[in-house]
């Protein structure tokens, strides 16, 4: 770094350049290396994107060091406190949180789009009974830029309102759907009247044989759970969906990338990972050979549900989903869960340990969320579903944002080559045997 604070030098084969340093509101500053290529005819190299900034944004900060997530500048502790998932989605969106009468509006406009296009419901029947629901969910979320050709027109600011409000409303709706085809019970429509977690436990749980009335305080405990998924800054899936937006794709096809990212059990997939270790974990007795297992590098097994790549302290969401658990469990009557006990001796057993100390890695989000959505009656399957669910208003925020950027570009990085240099085709007859 230069003396000067604002601006970085960079000598390269002894030629110094200059370059800008950003500062955001709060969190690192940023070295501009928009003109390295073109002062220098040289890349930055960040494979990982561990040290790169890939866009600016005012939706969410994350302090890894300190454990801090905010939401529009709002502490996530207190949103999931006092809060609930339809403001939280309008402060996302919008940048405030609304006052009474927006807050009427768009909960308003959200249950008008709740319902999907009768069509689609024939759609599910082509995939397989035996589908794993986030297959289906990729499918239809990407089908949607079929069924409302209204709203793909991005240059439209109107028509990406719409399309946004569409998503935030009709992804319970599809992802119930999902749920109930996999486990072959009628789709159940959804009811206007009720809170927007209470309308998808029921969609879900109901059947029409029988009144469904969602209990309040698990209702309670799906919405803060949407609320902790909401957004999370520049994570694979957000860049996955910025980078298809880049392109002027619609914002269905967008989002369907980013549930196809979410997948993966490095990231949104990890909920379904841990609870399947905690069950074959089995019992506390059994934790230390796990640890020692994860510790062994020829295994290659982690520790689901812990480490991150911004937290290097212990995850905010992680701790509200400890008290929701136990939250939860009390109100079902669950006294022992030997699964939240295993969860606890491997916690505590990981975070005495030198490895895990060493190497700053602490639970995450997905540690006991698995446990939560189990006692509300989700199989493991349905545990990616409900993160995406959730996440689409950070998708769909942080792809308004880029489209409104007016220096918005296509993204393409570039590569350090190391393929063969330039040679000649070869007759396939004079290549040897
Ligand atoms: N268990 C055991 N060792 C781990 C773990 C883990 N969960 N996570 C990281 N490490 C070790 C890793 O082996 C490496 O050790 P060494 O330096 O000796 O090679 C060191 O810690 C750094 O790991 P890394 O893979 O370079 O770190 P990363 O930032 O690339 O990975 C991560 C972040 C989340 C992919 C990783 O911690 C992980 O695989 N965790 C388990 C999966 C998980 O819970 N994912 C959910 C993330 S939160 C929700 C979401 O984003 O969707």
């Amino acid at each position: 770094m230069a003396d000067d604070p604002k601006k970085a030098v960079l000598t390269l084969a002894g030629k110094a350049v200059d370059m800008p340093v950003k500062s955001g509101t709060i969190g690192p500053d940023v070295v501009d290396i928009t003109k390295l290529y073109a002062q220098t005819g040289a890349f930055t190299f960040d494979p990982g994107f561990t040290s790169t900034a890939s866009c600016e944004s005012k939706i969410t900060y994350i302090d890894g060091d300190e454990g801090v997530l905010l939401y529009r500048g709002y502490p996530i502790e207190q949103l999931a406190e006092h809060g609930d998932f339809l403001e939280t989605c309008y402060l996302l969106y919008y940048g405030e949180l609304p006052t009474p009468s927006q807050r009427k509006d768009f909960e308003k406009n959200i249950t008008y789009h709740t319902m999907v296009h009768e069509q689609m419901t024939r759609f599910y029947q082509g995939f397989r009974r035996d589908a794993h629901p986030m297959a289906v969910m990729v499918a239809v979320v990407g089908a949607m830029s079929a069924f409302y050709h209204d709203s793909t027109d991005i240059n439209d600011p109107r028509q990406r309102e719409i399309a946004s409000h569409r998503m935030i409303a009709k992804l319970p709706t599809i992802a119930a759907m999902a749920f109930k085809y996999h486990i072959g019970q009628p789709f159940i429509y959804p009811q206007n009247s009720l809170s927007y977690a209470a309308n998808f436990l029921r969609m879900c749980f109901a059947v029409p044989c029988e009144e469904y009335v969602a209990n309040p305080i698990l209702a309670r405990a799906m919405d803060r759970i949407f609320i902790l998924h909401a957004d999370h800054e520049q994570n694979a899936s957000t860049s996955t969906v910025r980078l298809a937006g880049s392109s002027g794709a619609n914002p269905f096809a967008c989002i369907a990338a980013g549930i196809a990212c979410l997948w993966g059990p490095a990231h949104g997939g990890a909920n379904e990972a841990a609870l399947q270790m905690l069950t074959d974990i089995g019992d506390p007795s059994k934790v230390p050979d796990f640890i020692a297992k994860v510790k062994d590098k020829t295994s290659h097994i982690r520790l689901m549900g812990f480490g991150h790549r911004v937290y290097k302290n212990y995850d905010p969401r992680a701790k509200i989903m400890q008290k929701t658990a136990h939250e939860v469990l009390a109100e079902l009557g669950i006294k022992d869960d030997p699964l939240l006990e295993v969860a606890r001796e491997l916690e505590k057993a990981a975070l005495s340990d030198q490895y895990f100390i060493e190497r700053k890695l602490y639970p995450n989000v997905d540690f006991y969320s698995g446990i939560i959505l189990r006692a509300l009656g989700f199989p493991t399957s349905m545990f990616t579903v409900l993160f995406a669910l959730a996440r689409t208003v950070g998708w769909i925020s942080q792809w308004k944002e880029m489209i409104e950027d007016p220096g918005q570009k296509i993204g393409r990085p570039r590569q350090l080559y190391t393929g063969a240099p330039r040679r000649d085709y070869v007759p396939v007859t004079q290549r040897g045997k």
